[in-house]
């Protein structure tokens, strides 16, 4: 165990904040039990301020179209390979159906970047879910939007968004998105959806192409300056039809790593333990939880379409409806002591507060 790092651990639960040279330090030089000391830090703060609750999310996965061309994304526009479909707004509302009476009080519309969804369209649905399941929330992953397109879906009744940074580093996001994409609208986005009161949900691949330890030194500063509510880890994994497709995975050490650190400095945070975590490592998404984390998106989509949402190679649960998907979490989180909670899930602003 390496006695910088541990001191580094302590002072960030302290003060939660390390300046950028410490944070390379300690992103630099740290072993397995340094990873282990901080885990049991975040799960100590995690169950202080949510117990041993787990919150569950269903995804509905409803159009795998992309106008973007992400060098990462197996969906990205340039993939010829990729089987597109959408799902009607009759469809969706039948997953959420579903989704309800297995006990889902999330419906996260996740998409690629589809303009047959215009806003509009997205507010009408969401005021269709809403109505009909008013104690529930809706988190939208829709990409990148325009500041009234936003708008129109808060008025509609969305309460949080999911779009994760990707990296706070202006030359590593250019490696990794084509030239039309830009680090500066997609941080003027983030801005924009925490100013109309989202709940809002960065996030970063670790060990994604050309990621260095400054990059994600940035990316943590970038979490402790913006406080999102939610922040998406994952490790990278390549997708055989990608310019990244022999470039290596992302290090499942290092994504717990993250996770725990991101639980001490922000200890309020929805941290899922993601489906990438459990694609890259059988029992992923229990160590994330045992590192910290405190969600799980689990997917609502119909099995017809789910392999056609490939965004990386070999991603878990195409073969499984949402009912088992449920029993496995279920099943998954009693073994490690943990419970699913079926409520909305909601940020906890107040340390305080009576979730436990
Ligand atoms: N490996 C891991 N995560 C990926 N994502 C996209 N492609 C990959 C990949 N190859 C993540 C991105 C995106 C989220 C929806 O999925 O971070 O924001
Ligand atoms: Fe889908 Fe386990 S969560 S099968």
């Amino acid at each position: 165990m390496s006695g910088t790092a541990k001191k580094l651990i302590d002072e960030l639960n302290i003060n939660k904040h390390l300046d950028r040279d410490k944070w390379i330090t300690l992103l630099s030089d740290w072993d397995d039990r340094d990873r282990e000391y901080a885990a049991k830090i975040a799960r100590e703060i995690s169950e202080r301020i949510y117990g041993k609750n787990i919150y569950i999310r269903g995804i509905v996965e409803f159009s795998n179209v992309c106008k973007n061309d992400c060098l990462y994304c197996g969906i990205r526009r340039s993939n010829k390979n990729a089987q597109r479909y959408r799902l009607t707004d009759d469809e969706i509302l039948m997953c959420c159906d579903e989704g309800y009476e297995e006990g889902f009080r999330t419906f996260v519309l996740q998409c690629g970047e589809d303009s047959a969804y215009s806003a509009e369209r997205m507010a009408n649905i969401i005021r269709r879910i809403k109505e009909k399941y008013p104690d529930c929330a809706v988190t939208l992953s829709l990409g990148e939007m325009e500041y009234d397109e936003y708008k129109l879906m808060r008025e509609a009744g969305a309460d949080r968004y999911l779009l994760r940074h990707e990296t706070a580093n202006e030359e590593h996001y250019k490696k990794l998105h084509p030239a039309e994409m830009s680090f500066s609208h997609r941080m003027k986005c983030l801005e924009d959806l925490k100013s109309l009161g989202y709940q809002t949900g960065a996030g970063i691949m670790v060990g994604s192409p050309y990621q260095t330890v400054e990059c994600l030194a940035d990316d943590m500063l970038f979490f402790e300056r913006f406080k999102p509510e939610m922040i998406g880890i994952g490790p990278f994994l390549p997708h055989k039809n990608t310019p990244f497709c022999n470039e290596a995975k992302g290090s499942y050490e290092l994504t717990l790593f993250l996770l725990s650190l991101c639980r001490i400095m922000l200890p309020n945070v929805l941290l899922p333990a993601t489906t990438a975590l459990g694609t890259i490592r059988p029992d992923g998404r229990e160590q994330g939880v045992l590192s910290g984390a405190n969600v799980i998106m689990p997917n609502l989509s119909p099995t017809a379409v789910r392999k056609k949402y490939m965004l990386y190679d070999g991603k878990i649960c195409t073969e499984d409806s949402a009912d088992q998907c449920k029993m496995c979490i279920h099943a998954r989180m009693k073994r490690i002591g943990y419970v699913v909670k079926v409520s909305r899930g909601d940020y906890s602003y107040d340390k305080d507060s009576d979730l436990r």
